[in-house]
């Protein structure tokens, strides 16, 4: 089998559908005390997205050996932590955007001090549904989960971020950010998939941050790319606010040759990473090209 046969990309599908289903149960499980905040959260979640780092959670567990049922929860719940982080960086405050996914940002679509809350919600209700199920390593799934949501991950790339702009950034330190603020979610969830299989000592644990590590990277670099080229149409999300907010983006210091160029060396360190795992890295493999040439 190779990485580009169709089976593959009907794998990388079937998660994510698995991933929109858990998802859907979680959001519609039970009504919470306000209905607006529970239209709010589902408004934040449901309805689109490519659910790559589910995907993720599942294709990492897979190749390791864990079973589906078992990755469910970490996958909904990196999904959550991801959307709540959508959902405040678009805030005015933040990236001050009025179009995700296609359709109105939440604080457009309710109000700010929604958004706010169900953020916050998500953010929990992640932790919620990571816990509802018992697991050997649990206590290292949460603290994985909590580690690259907080203060050494997203949530300190997004201060950098937001502390940087109009600012001059040099490439390590844009590294650095994009690191934290994109890619301690794609580790966590590569991880969490991981762990749900195996012990933290299985050298494979190892080989699968390496190619996670590369991928937050190069996802990312591919976003500030997207936001140069990309049309909002395509995007879901308005191109150009980048430079317009004069962001610090990889095609802002190397232009978008040289930033492809990079986000194309990180796949190969990715796909090299992978080497270890053989037959059964084939679809991480396939969706790190997706990941990169994606156009949304
Ligand atoms: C967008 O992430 C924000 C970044 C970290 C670049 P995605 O491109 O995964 O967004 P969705 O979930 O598919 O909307
Ligand atoms: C966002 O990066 C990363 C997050 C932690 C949400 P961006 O600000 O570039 O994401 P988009 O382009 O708005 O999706
Ligand atoms: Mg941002
Ligand atoms: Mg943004
Ligand atoms: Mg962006």
């Amino acid at each position: 089998m190779s990485a580009d046969q169709p089976g593959v990309a009907a794998v990388i599908d079937a998660a994510r559908s698995r991933s929109e289903h858990v998802l859907t149960g979680w959001l519609n499980r039970q009504n919470g005390s306000c209905a607006t905040l529970d239209d709010a959260l589902r408004y934040s979640v449901l309805g689109s997205g490519k659910r790559l780092r589910p995907v993720l959670v599942y294709l990492a567990g897979r190749a390791l050996g864990a079973e589906d049922d078992a990755l469910d929860a970490p996958a909904a719940a990196i999904e959550m932590i991801h959307a709540y982080s959508l959902v405040h960086d678009d805030l005015p405050a933040m990236d001050d955007d009025d179009l995700r996914r296609g359709r109105p940002t939440v604080h457009r679509a309710f109000d700010e001090p929604l958004a706010i809350l169900a953020g916050d919600a998500l953010q929990t209700l992640a932790f919620e549904a990571l816990a509802s199920r018992p697991h050997p390593r649990l206590a290292a799934l949460i603290t994985t989960l909590a580690q690259a949501a907080g203060r050494d991950g997203m949530a300190a790339g997004q201060a950098i971020d937001l502390g940087a702009v109009g600012a001059p950034m040099d490439l390590a330190a844009l590294q650095m950010m994009h690191q934290h603020k994109t890619g301690a979610l794609i580790r966590a969830a590569v991880r969490l998939g991981a762990l749900v299989a195996v012990e933290e000592s299985d050298p494979r644990v190892a080989a699968l941050d390496n190619y996670a590590a590369a991928m937050g990277l190069a996802f990312q670099i591919h976003d500030d790319v997207l936001d140069v080229t990309g049309d909002t149409r395509t995007l879901g999300k308005t191109s150009g606010a980048d430079a317009r907010r004069d962001k610090p983006t990889y095609p802002a210091l190397l232009g978008v040759a040289q930033a492809r160029e990079r986000a194309l060396h990180l796949l190969d360190e990715a796909l090299e990473a992978l080497q270890p795992l053989g037959e059964a890295g084939l679809p991480l493999a396939a969706l790190a090209r997706f990941m990169i040439d994606r156009d949304h």
